[in-house]
């Protein structure tokens, strides 16, 4: 058990731990990059150049959802949990020579960056996202374009001062939300992109990431490419998005971010598959973050599927794909998306959002009344209410401490966490929340469950073993 604490402990208050460390005078990220990107990502608050050099290769990461800053304004991050934060998204548009932010994001990125910097964070401004996509491939499809496409991106840069770009671009290939641009020579072109960006003097300073999905870009044949490595020479990392595995499409109820599927019924994707797929096509353990969910999927399963006759909940159970369930407050109302296609509800909860559904107590716990179980292959945790019939996939501290060890087993470089923003503002002042509910459950389980360091200080890991050694 203490393991498990304390794996948790590395994976989520590791940038605690850096910031300790940063303190000492460290400096400041962009003088360690190097043009060919085996530079330090997440440098701010604590890694890299240091004199001692030692926190050079762990990333503390997180998404910021620039469109929710209203609500969750960047003054408001819970900063001194990372030491890289990537503020998502700007988006593509027809145009090659332009970026596009929308109103909320354009006011709150400067302020982002501000605050980054006060905290020695690294800033990453991420292009693209599940519906800011749709040009990418036209950017990157001529010599031309890369060109302007490099000039474009290099003037966002330096409009708002971040430290790095990512890239989600969702998908080269392979079409993403439905009505993307998309060609076969996706990936070679994304290639030829970065390796101009990172040729451009200022370019070579930047931190380069991109976001990916669990099986490598799709190159000219359609599949997968099996050699990806010449990526690996010009991004810093890459950020594995592994979750919305499972949700409202999938056939049954089933594991939004499972850690493993190799033991599970269908081989549908984990963390476990994705880092062997990206490893095993040539890119480097050690630039690879493991994206992490900080939310569930929620699916409307009646009690006849939910529960068996000794009550209790089962896992991968039908569910009722005609009604889904809303998720909290900030959840996506139906709508129409991008492309002029209708969407449901999102079915999204958050860690607060799950706590105000009565489905968790705020030290992360199923509420009373509802059923819990943990699946010892995704090694992830379902909760059910069997009133309102919504079962909810999502992660907790035990779930998170089993991917920190896993990171810290395949000398992975760290995680991206999705999403970052951990306070909101009540809607309702009638349904304000106590104090010590504002915080998510995330940020106060670890508050909760600081426990004390393992004797030995011994960690799995070469870079959470130096950590501890200099706390
Ligand atoms: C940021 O780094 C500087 C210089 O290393 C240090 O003086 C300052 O205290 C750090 N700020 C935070 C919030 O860690
Ligand atoms: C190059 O970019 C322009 C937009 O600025 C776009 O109209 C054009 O289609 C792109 N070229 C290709 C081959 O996609
Ligand atoms: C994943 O499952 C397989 C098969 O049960 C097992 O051998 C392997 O150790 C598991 N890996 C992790 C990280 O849980
Ligand atoms: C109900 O499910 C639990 C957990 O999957 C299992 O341990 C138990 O044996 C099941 N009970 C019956 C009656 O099938
Ligand atoms: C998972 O493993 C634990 C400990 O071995 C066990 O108590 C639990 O019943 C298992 N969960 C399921 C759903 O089988
Ligand atoms: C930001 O945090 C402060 C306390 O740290 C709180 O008073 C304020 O309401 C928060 N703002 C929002 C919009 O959540």
């Amino acid at each position: 058990m203490l393991s498990f604490l304390y794996s948790a402990l590395l994976a989520l208050a590791l940038p605690r731990i850096i910031l300790g460390q940063a303190k000492c005078g460290l400096v400041p990220p962009r003088d360690s990059t190097t043009p060919n990107a085996k530079s330090s990502t997440g440098t701010g608050s604590g890694s890299s150049s240091s004199s001692d050099g030692d926190f050079a290769d762990v990333l503390a990461n997180g998404w910021y959802p620039g469109w929710l800053a209203d609500d969750n304004p960047p003054s408001n991050i819970s900063w001194s949990k990372y030491n890289t934060l990537t503020f998502a998204f700007a988006t593509t548009t027809s145009d090659v020579n332009v970026v596009a932010l929308d109103s909320i994001s354009e006011q709150a990125l400067p302020q982002f960056v501000t605050e980054a910097q006060a905290h020695n964070v690294s800033a990453i401004l991420s292009i693209g996202g599940w519906s800011g996509s749709m040009y990418f491939s036209n950017a990157m499809a001529t010599s031309q374009n890369r060109t302007a496409f490099v000039a474009t991106v290099l003037d966002l840069v330096e409009k708002y001062d971040v430290d790095g770009i990512e890239f989600d671009w969702e998908y080269p290939g392979k079409q993403g939300i439905g009505c993307n641009t998309v060609s076969s020579s996706d990936s070679e072109n994304f290639l030829s992109f970065l390796q101009e960006l990172r040729q451009d003097p200022k370019g070579a300073q930047l931190i380069l990431a991109a976001a990916v999905s669990i099986t490598p870009w799709i190159g000219s044949s359609g599949e997968p490419m099996s050699d990806v490595s010449v990526f690996a020479e010009v991004l810093d990392h890459i950020s594995i998005m592994n979750y919305d595995i499972w949700g409202s499409w999938s056939p049954t109820v089933g594991p939004n971010a499972p850690l493993n599927d190799s033991c599970a019924p269908t081989q549908d994707g984990s963390a476990v598959s994705a880092v062997k797929a990206w490893t095993s096509a040539g890119f480097p353990a050690d630039q690879i973050s493991l994206g992490l969910a900080a939310y569930g999927h929620s699916f409307d399963v009646s009690n006849s599927n939910a529960l068996n006759s000794s009550k209790a909940l089962q896992l991968y159970p039908a569910f009722n794909a005609g009604d889904q369930p809303h998720g909290d407050s900030q959840d996506a109302q139906a709508g129409t998306d991008e492309c002029g296609n209708s969407t449901p509800v999102g079915g999204i909860f958050n860690f607060w959002g799950l706590v105000d559904g009565g489905f968790l107590t705020t030290a992360g716990t199923a509420a009373s009344g509802i059923d819990y179980t943990f699946d010892n292959c995704s090694q992830t945790p379902f909760v059910y209410n069997p009133t309102s019939d919504v079962m909810v996939s999502f992660d907790d501290a035990t779930s998170f401490a089993a991917k920190g060890e896993f990171i810290n087993s395949m000398g992975l470089k760290g995680f991206s966490m999705k999403n970052t923003y951990l306070m909101r503002k009540p809607r309702n002042p009638l349904r304000r929340p106590t104090p010590n509910q504002r915080p998510n459950v995330l940020e106060q389980n670890f508050q909760n469950q600081r426990t004390p360091k393992p004797s030995n200080g011994k960690a799995n890991d070469k870079s959470y073993g130096k950590l501890l050694k200099n706390p």
